[in-house]
C-alpha cells in the first residue's frame, strides 16, 4: 500500500510501522516522493524553512487554477508562505482564540439537536461547518446553503474526485465569496488589516479547513465507540471524559494522516540532502505511533499522562483551529451518546477516497429505511 492510499485503508498502521523501521526518511520511487514517518523527522520537516506548503512552479493546483476556486485557493494562508501567510494568520488567530467556549457548546448542541436521530453525515459534516458559519456571522437561514457550497468547493480540490466536480467547485467558490463578503459580523480588527478579498478567502478557508478534518474526527470517534460498547457505557455515565476520548481518537486514529512539503531551496532532512523541486510527504499519523513518544502508543487509552500528537501539524503552519475542532467534536459525540440506541444503528462502509484525510463512510439504519 502506498502512503497516499493509506488514509482510506482499513488498517494502515502496520505499514506505517514498517516505514518507521526502515528509517525516518524514505524515498519512494513510484509516487516520486520522500516520506517522513517518525516523530523526529516529522518535527524537523515542520520546522524546516526551506520546505514550503506549495511547489514553487505551481502555487495553485493546475486542475483549478483557471477560475474562482483557484483565485480563492491562492489567497489562503494555508497555501502561502511569507507575508501572504503571516498577515491573515496574525489577524485570524486572535479571533479564533477569543471564541467563547459556551457559545461553541450551545451552537453545536443546537445544530445537532435539530434532529432526534441525526444522519451520520449530518453529525460529521453539516453540524461542524454550520457552527463555524454561525460563529462567522452567517444568518441562520443561510447556514445549510453555506455548508453545502463549502462541500462542493472542498470536493473540487480533491485530486481523487471526478473532474465534473471542478466546475461545481468554481461555481461554489464564486457563490461563497459573494455570500461571505456580506456577513456583518466579520472578525473585528481583521477588516482594517487585510484586503477584503483576502479576509473573505481566509474566512472561507476556516469553513473548508473544518469540513473534512472535523468530519473525520467525529466519524473516527463514532467508529471507536461503535467498536467499544464498554467505553460507550462508561462515557454515558461520565460525559466529562468525552473530551479525553476525542483527544485519544485524534492521536490514535486521526482524521488527517499527512500533509505535503515542497523543497524550495537545498536543505537537509534527517541528514539527507534534498533538492529544489522534490516533495516530502509528512506522515503525521505514523509519527503519532512512534514508540519513542511512549511505550503504549499503539493502544487506545483515555488515561494518558502526556499525549503527544502531530495531527494538527506543528511549526509555522500549525492548525489554529485545534481547540475549536476538539470542542465541536466533543459536543457532537456527547450529544450522540445521549441517544441511547444511536451507536447500535450505525453501519460502516469503508472510507471516503482521500490522499490525506481519513473519513469513514457511515450510515444509520433509520436513514437506510427512510
Ligand atoms: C480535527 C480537525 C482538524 C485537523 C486534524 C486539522 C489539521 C490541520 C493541519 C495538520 C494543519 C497544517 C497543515 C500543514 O502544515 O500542512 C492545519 C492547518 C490549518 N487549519 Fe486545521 N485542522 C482541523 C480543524 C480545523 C478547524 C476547525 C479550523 C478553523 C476553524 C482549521 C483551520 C486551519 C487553518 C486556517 C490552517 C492553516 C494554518 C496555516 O497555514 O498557518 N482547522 N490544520
Amino acid at each position: 500500500m502506498l502512503p497516499l492510499e493509506a488514509p482510506s485503508h482499513p488498517d494502515p498502521y502496520p505499514s506505517y510501522a514498517n516505514l518507521r523501521l526502515r528509517g525516518g526518511l524514505q524515498y519512494l520511487e513510484a509516487p516520486d516522493l520522500w516520506v517522513a514517518s517518525d516523530a523526529a523527522t516529522v518535527t524537523e520537516a515542520f520546522e524546516q524553512p526551506a520546505l514550503h506548503v506549495r511547489p514553487h512552479q505551481e502555487p495553485v493546483p493546475g486542475m483549478i487554477a483557471d477560475g474562482p476556486a483557484g483565485e480563492l485557493f491562492g489567497r489562503l494562508m494555508r497555501m502561502n508562505e511569507g507575508e501572504a501567510h503571516q498577515v491573515p494568520r496574525r489577524c485570524l488567530i486572535p479571533f479564533l482564540n477569543a471564541l467563547d467556549d459556551e457559545a461553541v457548546a450551545r451552537l453545536t448542541r443546537h445544530r445537532l439537536d435539530a434532529s432526534k436521530a441525526p444522519a451520520p453525515s449530518d453529525a460529521m459534516f453539516r453540524v461542524p461547518v454550520t457552527v463555524i458559519a454561525a460563529l462567522l456571522g452567517c444568518p441562520p437561514e443561510h447556514e445549510t446553503w453555506l455548508a453545502e457550497r463549502t462541500s462542493r468547493f472542498v470536493a473540487g480540490l480533491n485530486p481523487l474526485g471526478h473532474p465534473a466536480r471542478r466546475d461545481a467547485a468554481h461555481r461554489a467558490a464564486a457563490e461563497l465569496m459573494k455570500m461571505v463578503s456580506g456577513f456583518e459580523t466579520l472578525p473585528v480588527g481583521s477588516k482594517n488589516a487585510l484586503a477584503p478579498e483576502v479576509l473573505v478567502a481566509n474566512l472561507i478557508g476556516l469553513l473548508s479547513q473544518t469540513h473534512d478534518a472535523t468530519a473525520g474526527l467525529i466519524g473516527n470517534a463514532m467508529l471507536a465507540l461503535k467498536k467499544r460498547p464498554t467505553l460507550r457505557e462508561s462515557l454515558t455515565h461520565k460525559p466529562e471524559r468525552v473530551a479525553d476520548m476525542i483527544e485519544e481518537v485524534e492521536r490514535h486514529d486521526p482524521p488527517v494522516h499527512s500533509t505535503k512539503r515542497y523543497v524550495e531551496t537545498p536543505c537537509q532532512l534527517a541528514g539527507t540532502w534534498l533538492a529544489p523541486g522534490e516533495t516530502v510527504l509528512v506522515l503525521t499519523a505514523s509519527a503519532n505511533r512512534d514508540a519513542v513518544l511512549a511505550p503504549t502508543v499503539d493502544s487506545f487509552r483515555l488515561d494518558r499522562h502526556e499525549r503527544v500528537s502531530f495531527t494538527f501539524g506543528a511549526g509555522r503552519h500549525q492548525c489554529p483551529g485545534r481547540r475549536l475542532a476538539l470542542a465541536i467534536a466533543t459536543h457532537v459525540v456527547t450529544g450522540l451518546l445521549e441517544r441511547r440506541e444511536y451507536f447500535d444503528t450505525l453501519h460502516h462502509h469503508g472510507y471516503l477516497p482521500s490522499q490525506h484525510s481519513r473519513m469513514p463512510r457511515l450510515t444509520s439504519t433509520q436513514e437506510e429505511h427512510a
